[in-house]
C-alpha cells in the first residue's frame, strides 16, 4: 500500500503506525533516495536542484516497485511531489499497488509542517510562504485525488488515522489476529 499526499499529511508517521499495527514493513521513499544518493533531500535540492531530485526520486521508486511481490506486506510513504509526476503515477498504476491519499485542511498541513520544523529541525525545501504552500497544495490536490482512496486526517491523531484505515480497508491488525486465535 502506498501513502500519498501533501507535506504534513502524515505519510511517514501514519505509515509507521499502520505498519506497526499490521506487522508489515514500512518504507519511506525519501529515506531510500537519501541512502542511494548519500546525501539528504535538502542537500540534493540545494546542490543539484529539483529536477535532479525528481530523477533520483523516479529511479528510487522504480527500484522499490521492482522489489515488490504480490505477497509484499509493505506500507510505502512517498514524498509530497512524487505522485504528481506522471512517470511515477504510471509506474504505480502498472504495479497495481493501492494508493491512499491522506488529506487535511491546508492550514492544518501548514501548522504541522511549521511545528515539525521547530521541534525536529526538519528542512523542507518546498515549504516557502503560507501563500505558496496553499497554491502548491491547490494545484496538486486534483492529482492526489486519483489515488485509490482519499482519507481525511483533519483534527485526528496518528493512531486514530491508522486505526481508521485498517478498518476501512478491512485489514487485520496484528493484535486482533492474536486475539482471534483463542
Ligand atoms: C516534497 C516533499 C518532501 C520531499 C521533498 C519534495 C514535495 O517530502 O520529498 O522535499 O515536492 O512536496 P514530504 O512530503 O515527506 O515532506
Amino acid at each position: 500500500m502506498i501513502l500519498v499526499g501533501f507535506m504534513g499529511a502524515g505519510k511517514t508517521s501514519v505509515g509507521r503506525a499502520l505498519a506497526g499495527e499490521l506487522g508489515w514493513i514500512f518504507e519511506d521513499l525519501d529515506d531510500r533516495i537519501e541512502q542511494r544518493e548519500q546525501r539528504t533531500v535538502a542537500e540534493i535540492f540545494r546542490h543539484a536542484g529539483e529536477n535532479a531530485f525528481r530523477r533520483a526520486e523516479h529511479s528510487a521508486l522504480q527500484e522499490l516497485l521492482r522489489e515488490l511481490t504480490n505477497q509484499s506486506e509493505r506500507i510505502i510513504a512517498l514524498g509530497g511531489g512524487a505522485f504528481i509526476q506522471e512517470n511515477n503515477s504510471r509506474l504505480i498504476e502498472a504495479a497495481k499497488v493501492p494508493t491512499i491519499f491522506l488529506d487535511a485542511d491546508v492550514d492544518e498541513l501548514w501548522g504541522r509542517c511549521s511545528r515539525q520544523m521547530e521541534a525536529l529541525q526538519t528542512e523542507r525545501p518546498l515549504l516557502g510562504s503560507l501563500e505558496n504552500f496553499r497554491d502548491l497544495y491547490e494545484s496538486r490536490r486534483p492529482h492526489y485525488r486519483k489515488a485509490s482512496f482519499t482519507h481525511s486526517t483533519t483534527g485526528k491523531s496518528v493512531s486514530e488515522i491508522a486505526a481508521e484505515i485498517v478498518r476501512r480497508l478491512g485489514l487485520h491488525s496484528k493484535s486482533r489476529k492474536r486475539g482471534d486465535s483463542h
